[in-house]
């Protein structure tokens, strides 16, 4: 596996790749990211000439607002890269902040409103600008034909394949499916921050959601569904339980926009709370 640390390096290391699938991460890597890794070595390998995987490694300032954790999320390289080398991983791209961003970064990718505004853009503004511009100039510098993202991160993903289609960019985006301990709660990094109590208790959003999702599911059979009483008792299970939840609500796949009673289409329920200091988030296709 190699290691660049600059874009020079990285375009000097991926001359000979015809076909790149690629993972951005912001490191500190756990099974979630693996099963991203897995799924690029999977379709790299599926390439008439076995194709690269490449993973990126970078902490990226544009996403965080200044009161976030930007100065200590975990920084793990060494074992990120062990990780990686296991998985099947051809190349790390871990670019230093000088590398990536040399001078401030005034060419930006504003996501629309509608999109970006809402869900995790209302609560954490000027997030997905940082994460599509970061990601679009990942693209260019990795110019992969495929990219995997998880749906752990559920707007982040339709955010950047909605980018990708509006930009012609000539990649094939995946979603991949979100990666749970045997509790069900979803593996993040942020996961990280929880003390041995709050990491029993995290257990609660996914199973908030997943009552939520039942609820949803009935009353689209039963042909009476009430959106906003079932979104407020999911808010006030958590509250009950200590939690600060921002939202719990029950929208749309294709374009996260919400519903107000009983609604055929595929949908999805998502969620954010904090526990304590961490925010957590999580989702189900319903
Ligand atoms: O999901 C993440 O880890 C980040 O948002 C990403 C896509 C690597 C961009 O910094």
């Amino acid at each position: 596996m190699h290691i660049a640390h600059s874009i020079d390096e990285l375009r000097q290391l991926l001359k000979p790749a015809t076909f790149r699938a690629f993972v951005p991460t912001m490191g500190n890597l756990h099974q979630g990211h693996l099963d991203l890794i897995q799924l690029a070595r999977q379709r790299a390998n599926a390439q008439a000439t076995p194709g690269t995987v490449v993973a990126s490694i970078f902490v990226n300032r544009l996403q965080f607002a200044p009161h976030e954790d930007f100065d200590s999320y975990p920084r793990t390289f060494e074992r990120d890269c062990e990780l990686l080398q296991a998985q099947g991983c051809d190349v790390v791209f871990a670019p230093s902040e000088k590398d990536l961003y040399p001078e401030p970064q005034v060419f930006k990718i504003h996501p629309p409103a509608e999109l970006a505004d809402i869900l995790e853009g209302a609560f954490r503004p000027g997030f997905f600008v940082g994460v599509s511009t970061v990601v679009h100039k990942l693209f260019n510098c990795v110019q992969p034909q495929l990219a995997v993202f998880g749906k752990k991160d559920y707007q982040q993903l339709m955010v950047i394949r909605r980018m990708v289609q509006q930009m012609a960019l000539p990649i094939e985006i995946i979603g991949s499916e979100t990666r749970r301990a045997p509790s069900g709660l979803a593996l993040s990094s942020r996961n990280g921050y929880l003390s041995a109590d709050e990491l029993q208790e995290a257990v609660q959003l996914s199973q908030t959601l997943q009552a939520l999702a039942q609820t949803v599911r009935q009353g689209n059979a039963q042909g009476v569904l009430d959106v906003a009483s079932a979104q407020a008792h999911a808010m006030q299970t958590l509250v009950e339980r200590g939690w600060k939840p921002d939202y719990l609500t029950v929208r749309r796949q294709h374009d996260l926009s919400p519903i107000h009673g009983v609604c055929q289409e595929p949908l999805v329920v998502l969620g954010a709370a904090r526990l304590g200091n961490t925010r957590l988030i999580d989702n189900l296709e319903v």
